[in-house]
């Protein structure tokens, strides 16, 4: 089932037919094995958020991306948002480049807080990943 957005993006859980629209995005890739929640916009996949279980509870955001042309829509706002109603009272973790404005006003705006730094997380370039969460008891 899918969540509509005002301008006819549909957020729905991704299956196995949404492999070669997820491979045509123009740059982030998606990766295969892990669950994803997908914003189709006229067949075509305007944006995607990927993740897995850790624990019981607890879900870490591997990965979340707007096509350029869809950016600014409110459209990652909503594949969090349907992350969040479809795993009621689950605690979510992700790491978040330092210099990734953005993304880090997203989550701060969706309730996320910084719970750790982890030094020189990422390479090319080298730099500190922010760990964010949203702990719901
Ligand atoms: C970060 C990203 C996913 C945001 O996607 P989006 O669909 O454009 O985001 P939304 O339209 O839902 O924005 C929601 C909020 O995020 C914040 N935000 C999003 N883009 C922003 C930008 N360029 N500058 C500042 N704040 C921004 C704003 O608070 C925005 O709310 P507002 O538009 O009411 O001000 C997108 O820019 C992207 O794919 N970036 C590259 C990949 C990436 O960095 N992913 C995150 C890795 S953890």
């Amino acid at each position: 089932m899918s969540t509509l957005l005002q301008d006819g993006v549909a957020i729905r859980p991704a299956d196995a037919a949404d492999r070669d629209r997820l491979a045509a995005l123009p740059s982030a890739i998606p990766f295969i094995e892990y669950p994803a929640i997908i914003a189709v916009a006229h067949g075509q996949v305007a944006a995607f958020l990927q993740f897995r279980r850790v624990a019981d509870g607890e879900i870490e955001i591997l990965q979340l991306f707007t096509a350029p042309g869809f950016r600014r829509r409110g459209i990652a706002r909503a594949l969090l948002r349907e992350l969040l109603d479809r795993h009621a009272g689950i605690s979510v973790f992700l790491e978040v480049r330092e210099s990734n404005a953005p993304a880090r006003q997203l989550y701060e705006s969706a309730g996320f807080s910084t719970t750790g730094i982890r030094k020189s997380y990422y390479s090319n370039p080298y730099e500190d990943a922010i760990v964010l969460s949203l702990i719901l008891c």
